[in-house]
């Protein structure tokens, strides 16, 4: 091994594997999640993989019993307190599993060849379906659900060949997800600061055309997480058997979306405080960059001088997207 090497180094050099999440390759250990930790020889307590230097003839134990429900009790903790859905309420009410939120996404962006193949990527259809979907859709509890089933057969109606089904599609269920569950009071307006206001629209034929199509996929309020397909914190959590329920307090955080920037969006409650993107702005010299704010628990990401996120990350807002292990940093318009 090379002169500083840790112990995680050596594993991955031995093809063996050890979860982590907030290490990131490039960046300065920031030891804040305690995922990786390995039980060394000697050593009183468990420690660090992704910060302890690997020293010769040292014995190290990576998964033991002991090892395992640590880094599931410490992803436990961290996920008591997060405020998110990996996957949207209609996608997971779906009994065909259809990426609804993708298929509106792609309607909204005007590209309904891309959205017909997402709608026949599912392996069965909605005929025997009673309308599931809208049932489950969170913009009902402010107006009317997004018109799911019409944007749905608008999209399967575009002559797109029939795609293969998708072989994830069998073990989607079985993936971790988080779940905000209800909305407390003022929720649903960060929801509603990516949507389009206006009522649920009605075709004036016999389906939406393509203008009230575009219209409506706008209502939809992108329930789904950004990085729902590549957070570590999620793929963690599937790894190791972790949940979201095991240590709930009485009262979740609040959810927010911050948009102050243009490419990137902000989600606090997601955030697990690991400070990689602290570091990323600080390296990069940013004017103002990122900080953490507040103490202990209350501790938070932020601006300081209470500037906008447009001002912090004037040259880092796409590193903070590629190091943050959650979805917290994520890019707009996907
Ligand atoms: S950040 Fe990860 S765990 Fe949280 S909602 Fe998004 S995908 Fe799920
Ligand atoms: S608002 Fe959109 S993403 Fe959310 S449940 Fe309804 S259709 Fe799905
Ligand atoms: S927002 Fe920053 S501190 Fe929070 S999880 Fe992402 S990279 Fe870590
Ligand atoms: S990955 Fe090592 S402490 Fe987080």
């Amino acid at each position: 091994m090379e002169e500083g090497a840790t112990v995680l180094d050596a594993t991955r050099k031995l093809n063996l594997h050890i979860p982590t999440l907030c290490f990131v390759e490039g960046c300065k250990a920031e030891t804040s999640c305690m995922v990786c930790v390995v039980r060394i020889d000697g050593k009183q307590k468990l420690e660090p993989s992704c910060a302890t230097r690997a020293v010769d003839g040292m014995v190290v134990e990576s998964e033991t019993d002991e090892v395992k429900v640590a880094r599931r009790t410490a992803l436990d903790l961290l996920l008591s307190e997060h405020v998110g859905d990996c996957e949207a309420p209609c996608r997971l009410a779906c009994p065909a599993h259809v990426n609804i939120p993708l298929m509106i996404r792609q309607i909204a962006a005007g590209e309904t060849d891309k959205a017909a193949a997402t709608v026949r990527r599912a392996a069965t259809s909605c005929e025997t379906c009673s309308a599931r979907c809208e049932k489950a859709c969170r913009r009902a509890s402010h107006d009317s659900a997004v018109s799911i089933c019409l944007l749905k057969r608008f999209a399967d109606g575009r002559g797109v060949p029939p795609a293969s089904s998708d072989p994830s599609a069998a073990d989607w269920k079985k993936r971790f997800n988080c779940h905000i569950g209800k909305l407390k009071d003022g929720e649903m307006e960060e929801f509603l600061k990516e949507a389009d206001r206006g009522p649920r629209q009605e075709p004036q034929g016999q389906g939406f055309s393509v203008e009230e199509a575009v219209r409506e996929a706008r209502r939809c309020l992108h329930c789904d997480c950004r990085k729902a397909d590549n957070c570590r914190l999620r793929d963690s959590a599937d790894a190791c058997g972790a949940s979201q329920q095991r240590y709930a307090g009485a009262e979740r955080p609040y959810f927010r979306k911050i948009l102050q920037h243009a490419s990137v969006v902000y989600e606090p409650g997601k955030c697990i405080k690991c400070g990689l993107c602290v570091q990323v702005t600080g390296e990069a010299g940013e004017r103002l960059g990122l900080t953490f704010l507040g103490r202990g628990f209350d501790a938070q990401i932020g601006v300081p001088f209470n500037e906008s996120l447009a001002g912090a990350l004037e040259k880092t807002a796409q590193r903070c997207v590629g190091v943050c292990p959650t979805g917290a940093w994520a890019k707009r318009g996907e």
